[in-house]
């Protein structure tokens, strides 16, 4: 069953049935004011951070889908009404016809019910921290109309839901009032903070309004059936106390065949409302402000644009993942339906492993999550796990918190400074992947030189940072050489305490190759004997202690008493994905052992759905393990098809040179195929989700938390530099793909450092992996190609075999 399809000439999902069996969610806004909307426009909007500035409220983790930014029209001759978005009204779809367009950073909401077509856009304008509703009303019949428009928030007491629901007192400190077609919302009692004021506006001069939640809803009805829109007129309601909305309404009438435009604002800040009430009159300053935010994703896209045979591929890696994979960099990990953004700031290995993905998107946002991280770090080199980058930021450090209740509390060090016991044992590694990518890509080589400071005192330079890391996974092994597991590792459940994690060590492997390859780029010998003899102490730990010969595999670790996790004489916990596709990925292990070890991976963690966790899942409860023993079986980390790790095994095959098994996991995953099969999928087909349900669960293939997965930056960060091979090395611009035997070829235009490279790889021997030639501008090349001048276009072609 389907409910929608991709339009690939204007980045857009197209919802033609809105009775989609979950929410499918979008995200607005692309600079500080964040709006995450339902195709039914249910949701919520928040200003910084997904944990404070609330500005509107919001029922997570559900089917709910309420409340929302809604605009009810209603016919005044025979007081009928509905909603521009299906919910909350909800029409019979036999009555009316809604589709909604999810695009990059704006949706669009059209319905035809009634002969009237009604149309909202909604979208957040650069440089503003508004949200700004384009409304169209259109009068389709022969006759005369007299349309009501009304539009509803529910304003939030700034901080997440449960504080919402918690915090009593707001009920007594919050006010609406009324002025010139702007109602404001005040969150503090007389407080002037740019924070606690906001706002909606509208660009025509309302009948009416209300600024009472109760005015407007009325008792013991709710948004589905207002009492102002039931009445036609809101009571003009705005004062201190209660729960607070934003409604204005306007009566227009409309000629047969007239349309009516005008637009709402939804923001934040004193004053705003009035000047973007009068900047907004002006019609053209919409429709400008939208095209701003058209460009915004042309040149991000622009960067990385493939054709190839796989359709699915292409539209997902030319919009959708990239944009997926910006949206876990722009807004952290933490403001979904799902997350409700109840935690402190970004995750550690979260932030690190999404800013790998996009360093040519958005190499802004890239470097200054890269900064928060370092400071982040402790001078013995791990990452404390859960941080806010507030509390290291020198702007904000000295703001008292209670000049400001919505300011982050800073907690002190002995809050944020957490020990050993407390310390993932991944986390900061994935650091140095990373910041090489970010380096290889801008060029900017001087970064490793900058001193930043660590989160509990002194300083040092990029480069020693990532010693640091380095030194503290080679300080913190067990018995067999092998790292500890500490709190967890990548796998939150995986609570080894004291025990080994091989998936650790194959990270460290890895961390410690980029780094090399960096310490050899920058002439620092010392360093390269130092770490290449660390790397082969680790190399040879992994290779000693986690074969498993019996099965054909690399274990999972080992419990704090030295028992093996992921054998083949368990019976359930027998295979692990993190440390097979680590094995490989990394470059730690053998050809020949990485290549059995992925064939253990097809025959025992494949599914249509994409590759399992862990099988069989636990049913044992095992503290040793840790609280993936106690996870239902076939959810989340014991036994899901866990999305993150995925793209880890797509790489380890191109690796290896297996194109045909890279594109054969890569497209179970891949939710555009998913795009007839909602009815077992249920979630939207334009992301990628958590996990989806393993075998061991009887809702096998559904898929569940959409949107803020480490997936997104991986898919995409795993086709383009592995799958289709166009990375960037010491050298230049390297192109290596490892593609199906069976495609003839694909394109690529690649932006980087200001140039741009059009690139046709042709596939005449049906190979997955080799280069026989290569051309640049017609001449023969060998190797890397390095930048070329910036606003220069190369053409390089490609012939494998
Ligand atoms: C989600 C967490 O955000 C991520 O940090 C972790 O790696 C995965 N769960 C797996 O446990």
């Amino acid at each position: 069953m389907k409910y929608g399809y991709f339009d690939n000439q204007n980045r857009e999902y197209v919802i033609t049935r809105p009775d989609t069996p979950a929410p499918w969610t979008n995200y607005l806004g692309t600079e500080k004011f964040c709006t995450v909307i339902s195709h039914n426009a249910g949701g919520y909007s928040f200003y910084n951070s997904p944990e404070y500035n609330r500005v509107t409220k919001f029922r997570p983790n559900g089917t709910f889908d309420r409340p929302g930014h809604y605009v009810y029209l209603r016919d005044d001759e025979s007081g009928d009404y509905w909603s521009i978005s299906w919910q909350p009204v909800a029409k019979s779809l036999e009555e009316a016809n809604y589709e909604v367009r999810h695009g990059l950073s704006y949706s669009k909401f059209k319905c035809e019910y009634n002969d009237i077509t009604a149309t909202k856009t909604l979208f957040v304008p650069k440089g503003e921290d508004a949200e700004v509703w384009d409304v169209v009303i259109k009068n389709t019949s022969d006759k005369p109309r007299t349309i009501s428009a009304f539009s509803f928030v529910e304003f939030s007491f700034s901080h997440i839901q449960s504080d919402n629901q918690n915090h009593q007192m707001s009920l007594y400190s919050a006010g609406t009032q009324y002025r010139d077609g702007v109602l404001e919302y005040d969150l503090y009692y007389n407080t002037n903070d740019f924070e606690g004021f906001y706002y909606l506006a509208s660009t025509f001069d309302p009948d009416s309004f209300d600024g009472q939640r109760d005015s407007f809803l009325g008792a013991y009805r709710d948004e589905a059936n207002p009492i102002a829109v039931e009445k036609g007129r809101c009571s003009n309601s705005a004062q201190t106390c209660y729960n607070h909305c934003g409604s204005l309404h306007k009566q227009f009438t409309l000629a047969p065949g007239e349309e009516v435009r005008f637009a709402y604002i939804l923001g934040i800040g004193k004053g705003n409302g009035e000047r973007l009430r009068n900047k907004y009159q002006d019609l053209a300053n919409v429709d400008a402000a939208f095209q701003e935010i058209i460009e915004h994703w042309d040149s991000r896209c622009r960067k990385f644009q493939v054709t190839s045979p796989n359709q699915g591929l292409d539209t997902m890696i030319n919009a959708w993942t990239l944009y997926q994979a910006e949206t876990c960099v722009v807004w952290s990990r933490f403001a979904s339906f799902i997350e409700v953004g109840g935690r402190t700031g970004l995750g550690y290995r979260d932030t690190a492993q999404d800013a790998i993905s996009v360093p040519h998107s958005n190499p802004a946002m890239t470097r200054k999550r890269i900064v928060d991280l370092l400071r982040g770090q402790v001078k013995a080199g791990y990452g404390l796990h859960l941080f806010d980058p507030d509390w290291f930021d020198p702007e904000k450090a000295d703001v008292e918190p209670s000049k400001s209740p919505t300011v982050v509390p800073t907690p002190s060090d002995d809050d944020k400074i957490h020990g050993i016991e407390d310390t993932c044992s991944d986390d900061h590694l994935w650091l140095i992947p990373t910041i090489c990518n970010y380096v290889l890509e801008s060029g900017e080589s001087e970064f490793f030189n900058e001193v930043i400071p660590f989160a509990d005192g002194g300083e040092a330079t990029v480069y020693d940072h990532l010693k640091a890391a380095l030194d503290f996974s080679a300080k913190y092994v067990g018995q067999t050489g092998i790292c500890k597991g500490l709190r967890a590792d990548w796998n939150d459940c995986l609570n080894l305490g004291g025990g080994e994690s091989s998936m650790v060590s194959f990270l460290h492997y890895w961390a410690l190759d980029e780094f090399i390859k960096l310490a050899k780029h920058l002439g620092n010998h010392q360093d390269v004997d130092h770490y290449t003899n660390m790397a082969n102490g680790v190399q040879k730990a992994c290779e000693e202690h986690l074969w498993d010969s019996e099965g054909g595999w690399y274990i999972r670790g080992l419990t704090k008493d030295g028992d093996k996790i992921g054998t083949a004489q368990q019976t359930e916990g027998r295979i692990h994905l993190e440390s097979n596709t680590l094995a490989v990925l990394s470059g730690a292990v053998s050809a020949e052992r990485g290549a059995r070890a992925m064939d253990s991976v097809d025959e025992h963690l494949y599914s249509e759905y994409g590759l399992h966790l862990n099988a069989p899942s636990f049913s044992t409860p095992n503290d040793d393990i840790g609280f993936v023993t106690r996870v239902y079986q076939g959810v989340k980390e014991n036994g899901a098809i866990f999305s993150h790790p995925n793209p880890w095994a797509w790489v380890a095959e191109a690796k290896l040179g297996r194109g045909d098994k890279a594109m054969k996991f890569y497209d179970a995953l891949n939710p555009y195929n998913q795009n007839d099969n909602i009815e077992q999928r249920v979630t939207e087909p334009y992301s990628y989700v958590q996990f989806i349900m393993g075998r061991d669960h009887q809702d096998h293939g559904r898929a569940n938390h959409p949107w803020l997965t480490g997936t997104a930056g991986w898919a995409y960060y795993a086709v383009t530099n592995f799958i289709l091979g166009v990375s960037v090395d010491y050298d230049g611009l390297a192109i290596n793909p490892c593609i199906p035997n069976d495609w003839p070829g694909f394109k690529v235009t690649r932006e980087w450092r200001g140039a741009t490279y059009n690139i046709t790889v042709e596939n005449p021997q049906s190979v997955s992996k080799g280069i026989a030639s290569i051309t640049v501008n017609g001449q023969p090349h060998e190797g890397s190609i390095p930048a070329a001048k910036q606003g220069s276009s190369i053409d390089v072609v490609v012939i494998m075999g």
